[in-house]
């Protein structure tokens, strides 16, 4: 899905859920074709299209799912844009998880209202967000201060600033190791997270969820020797794959392209006590049959 950005400011932190579109909201525009465009309401100003200009005076006052026409007759409808509009579109310093595995990563990693959560590295602040709207408190640990602040600038915009006093993004390295302890999760999207087994285990509490987001296999399969040396315990991996339909009126089937592969997302529970693995003799071969 692709939703070009048409907004002037990333600065204007707007937090409004309902009502009629006001200067300052983020508005989602879909065309005729179902195409998107994410503007940035200001009064007197235009929104500029191949079919047409539009006026954001036309939208300001209009409720959610309103239809409006621009200059050239072309007709546009307007919603708020969701966590996952906005993580399509926002400015990025890195690559961000795709909403597919940010609605899992929420599961797995259990997280709650009010769950102490920390994060590394937090990149474009893509995850931070959904765990934020969740309801945690994030710590996130970023190496690169200028994604550390864009992380920060992308979170207040679409969060607001009221939820700025739940996030604090440090400027550390995570397999230098984890400072405070306490936390309900750590959930980690960087690239040896292996190396922050160890941490994770001494910052989590006992029962404390570990969620890791890896590209590769080979990750996954170095990051499960770790974990299965360590006193995490049920360590599961999976992939999500979503398929989306065509479906119009009697052709229905599923659609001809689908994002083939984005990660894998490995999680664990620290215990008080894991037996170390062994490896399972192999099975006799059935002779019954
Ligand atoms: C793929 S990005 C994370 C994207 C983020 N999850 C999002 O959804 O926007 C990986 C980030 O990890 C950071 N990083 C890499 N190694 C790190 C480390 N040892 N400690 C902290 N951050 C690290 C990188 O600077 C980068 O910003």
């Amino acid at each position: 899905m692709n939703v070009p950005s048409a907004a002037t400011s990333d600065d204007i932190p707007r937090t409004v859920v309902s009502g009629p579109f006001a200067p300052g909201e983020r508005v989602l525009l879909i065309d005729r074709k179902g195409r998107r465009y994410l503007v940035t309401l200001a009064t007197g100003a235009e929104f500029h299209t191949h079919n047409g200009r539009l006026a954001h005076d036309d939208l300001i006052g209009q409720e959610e799912g309103a239809s409006v026409r621009s200059t050239s007759g072309s007709r546009f409808s307007a919603v708020r844009p969701t966590l996952a509009d906005f993580v399509l579109s926002m400015p990025r310093g890195a690559q961000v998880i795709y909403p597919k595995d940010l609605g899992p990563i929420l599961v797995l990693a259990d997280v709650f209202a009010g769950a102490r959560v920390l994060e590394a590295g937090v990149g474009s602040g893509a995850l931070s967000m959904a765990l934020l709207r969740a309801g945690a408190d994030v710590v996130g640990y970023e190496l690169r201060p200028d994604f550390a602040d864009r992380a920060r600038r992308n979170v207040s915009a679409f969060l607001g600033n009221d939820c700025m006093c739940r996030y604090r993004v440090e400027h550390r390295d995570v397999y230098e190791g984890i400072e405070e302890t306490g936390f309900d999760r750590v959930v980690l999207d960087l690239p040896e997270p292996w190396r922050v087994v160890d941490h994770a285990a001494a910052a989590l509490r006992p029962g404390g969820i570990f969620v890791a987001y890896v590209p590769s296999i080979m990750q996954v399969a170095q990051l499960r020797e770790a974990l299965a040396a360590s006193s995490f315990g049920m360590a599961e991996t999976m992939e999500v794959l979503v398929r989306t339909w065509h479906v119009d009126g009697h052709a229905v089937r599923p659609d001809h392209r689908m994002v083939a592969h984005t990660g894998f997302l490995t999680s664990a529970r620290l215990m008080a006590d894991v037996e170390p693995a062994v490896a399972e003799p192999h099975a006799a071969p059935d002779s019954s049959s």
